[in-house]
């Protein structure tokens, strides 16, 4: 049965470049919808630049241009960084476009009318100099509670504390760098609660992997609150219709620019907008997001979606965040790789191989471990699948005149590789590419063991076995069309290089049963060469000295352009001694869900056990941190937290974001010694 499937990825925020961590999104979402079109359906993949909000505004002012001149080329930009690792979307557009334009209008006309949008007026810190509202972002200060400076208005890094801006000590803008006044306005908020009894039930059809449906059900016992859609001006973004001065909060109008995309495709393709997006569609709808936005797509998207009369999404699916070498990417390790800087130096496919062969239906982070990643593609690929091919398309070319022989020499074993076909579509279908590779590898060995076994050169050498040897490399070249067919997916430039040499019309699912015999082939050209290391190091080194400063969102310059802190006023010995510092082993590490600077500590104090929220989740994953010894404040009062209580504190140098070292004591020191 032929399905009609919409497929979207999430929208990039047109203020900075693609890089690899990204790339898991599109590259994932790629492989399936690739593979939904060689299963014959009609499936269709959108997406757009995210283009509204402040970040962009201002990062367009920083560069003295206006927004549209600013998301016209990083529009561009993105595009050919997406061409260039093969993700085929059939539309890319921009949220800043008339057709987003009109579907936001809509909807919020929709939810007014129907009574879920109120007005309230709230309090709000104001640049008096910028005549501007400031996001949390835009401000900085001194941390109410440990008293490190510069930090931002809703969290410390270097304490984990977490605050509204108006508890900051000498709070100044970012913008303009003058103190912030309190202003009142009036915002625009949409009554996210009236929805929970339509949310829990559509969450309840497996519309949610387990882990994001386990947290829908956290956040509705937690109560769901009005959600604030409206900014004042300066904006960049869309004026709300009835309200001059007021604009869409760029979260409302940027999943409506899924919609938005594809009625842009529907004028280009002559489609039925409706037949995608009515409330009583048939057609399937899948978004893929990363982890740290599935409140916006599983609780605001549907709602605004259902309130507004469209259809609601069939299935959201969320992924991990990726790490580089076992952490967080950065820039002063060279592992903050920008997607144009691994095309300089890489073959595409080595990462889409590498990111399937680590994906699975689970949103658990994964790591691109670069030695792994070069052993892995040299093995897998290299080694393995197109050795299949060059082992016996010598001997076609040279002996047979380019021509594949009338017989299979083993039809049991193709047939076993076809009805593997049936298993490896199981598994892409249920997104588990981690074993629709594994599986398809599995054959590749079988193969190579197939023409171990045969020795067509040894047969080669005697003019009776002629027939035999065009028979079994015939086999071999026929397992390899099998295997190129179910990594079409994920390699789809390698796939394409087999069809040509294979001369075959693009392969399809639906045709693998089918032996190629007497046919005539091109003559064989590698198909991938090995991954080379020095390509690997002249990448990082790539990404180490750019830096990427005119690249970076506002917030990363502004920690990089930090200055070294003054030291602190002078203490006697008898202060330093009230702080007890001990040696902890870092028992557990974890993600805080909603923290963006926090992770989770289990701390081993020798016997005794503590939990401690620290602000170090831009410098290390929680993977790299188990076991690690390193020193925390053990007396200072527990302080109660968002997210629970924190009990203590670790202690790492540096001035924040990702240039942060932990300390850690000298092997031989144990958990629970004093610090002095
Ligand atoms: N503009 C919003 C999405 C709006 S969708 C209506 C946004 N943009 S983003 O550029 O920050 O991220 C785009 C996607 O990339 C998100 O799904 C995000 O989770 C994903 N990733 C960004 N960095 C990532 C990693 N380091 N690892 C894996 N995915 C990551 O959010
Ligand atoms: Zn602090």
């Amino acid at each position: 049965m032929s399905r009609k499937i919409l497929v979207t990825s999430a929208l990039p925020y047109a203020n900075g470049p693609i890089h690899l961590g990204h790339l898991v999104e599109y590259i994932q979402t790629d492989i399936w919808v690739r593979f939904q079109k060689l299963q014959g359906h009609e499936c269709w993949y959108v997406c757009a630049d995210d283009a509204h909000g402040t970040p962009i505004m201002l990062k367009a002012r920083e560069q003295g241009i206006t927004p549209e001149a600013l998301i016209e080329r990083v529009g561009r930009e993105h595009r050919e960084d997406f061409a260039g690792f093969g993700v085929a979307f059939d539309n890319y557009h921009t949220t800043h476009s008339e057709e987003n334009r009109h579907y936001s209008e809509l909807i919020y006309a929709r939810l007014r009318d129907g009574g879920w949008i109120d007005r309230q007026t709230i309090t709000q810190a104001y640049d008096e100099r910028e005549g501007m509202f400031l996001p949390d972002r835009y401000i900085k200060g001194t941390c109410p509670r440990c008293g490190a400076a510069d930090q931002y208005g809703d969290n410390c890094e270097v304490c984990g504390a977490s605050y509204s801006p108006d508890e900051l000590r000498d709070p100044v803008s970012v913008v303009s760098g003058e103190r912030p006044v309190p202003r009142e306005s009036e915002h625009f908020f949409f009554r996210l609660q009236d929805f929970e009894g339509m949310l829990r039930e559509w969450a309840g059809g497996d519309r949610l992997q387990e882990e994001m449906a386990n947290k829908l059900r956290e956040w509705f016992d937690e109560g769901l609150r009005a959600w604030d859609i409206s900014r004042d001006a300066p904006y960049f973004g869309f004026e709300i219709p009835d309200a001059p001065g007021k604009y869409f909060y760029v979260w409302l109008d940027a999943p409506i620019g899924y919609m938005a995309s594809f009625r842009n495709l529907c004028e280009r393709e002559g489609l039925d907008f409706d037949e995608y997006w009515a409330a009583d569609s048939e057609a399937e709808l899948y978004h893929f997001i990363g982890k740290d936005i599935v409140y916006f797509h599983a609780l605001f998207w549907p709602a605004m979606l259902h309130g507004a009369g469209f259809r609601k999404p069939t299935r959201v699916n969320a992924h991990g965040f990726l790490t580089i070498n076992g952490q967080k990417m950065s820039k002063s390790r060279g592992t903050f790789i920008m997607a144009s800087t691994y095309l300089r130096h890489l073959n595409p496919e080595y990462l889409r191989y590498y990111f399937a062969a680590k994906l699975s239906d689970g949103v658990h982070d994964l790591d691109l471990n670069l030695e792994d990643f070069s052993q892995r593609v040299n093995s897998d690929l290299v080694g393995k699948l197109v050795n299949i091919a060059s082992r016996c398309a010598g001997f076609i070319n040279k002996r047979f005149d380019n021509r594949l022989g009338r017989r299979l020499e083993s039809p049991e074993l193709f047939r076993r590789f076809t009805a593997r076909g049936e298993v490896i579509a199981e598994l892409y279908e249920r997104r588990d590419f981690a074993r629709a590779m594994r599986e398809t590898m599995a054959l590749a060995d079988e193969a190579n063991q197939y023409i171990d076994e045969q020795k067509p050169w040894v047969m080669a050498k005697d003019p009776d076995q002629a027939e035999q040897v065009q028979a079994v490399c015939t086999t071999g070249l026929n397992l390899f069309r099998v295997l190129m067919l179910y990594l079409k997916p994920v390699l789809p430039r390698t796939a394409e290089a087999a069809e040509a040499f294979l001369n075959v019309p693009p392969l399809r699912w639906a045709d693998v049963g089918q032996p190629l015999l007497d046919h005539p082939v091109a003559r064989f050209r590698p198909l991938m060469t090995r991954v080379d290391p020095e390509r690997i190091e002249a990448m990082i080194a790539e990404s180490r000295d750019t830096m990427g400063r005119k690249t970076t969102a506002p917030a990363e310059e502004a920690v990089d352009a930090s200055p070294a802190e003054p030291i602190a006023e002078e203490i006697g010995y008898e202060d330093f001694a009230r702080v007890d510092l001990r040696v902890a082993r870092i028992e557990r590490a974890e993600h805080v869900e909603g923290a963006d600077k926090l992770l989770r500590l289990v701390l081993d104090l020798g016997g005794e056990e503590r939990q401690v929220f620290a602000g170090i989740k831009s410098a290390y994953a929680p993977d790299e941190l188990q076991g690690r010894l390193t020193v925390m404040v053990a007396n200072l009062k527990p302080r109660k937290m968002r997210f629970g209580v924190s009990e203590g504190m670790v202690l790492a140098a540096g001035p924040g974001g990702d240039e942060l070292w932990l300390l850690a004591p000298d092997a031989g020191a144990r958990p629970g010694m004093r610090v002095k």
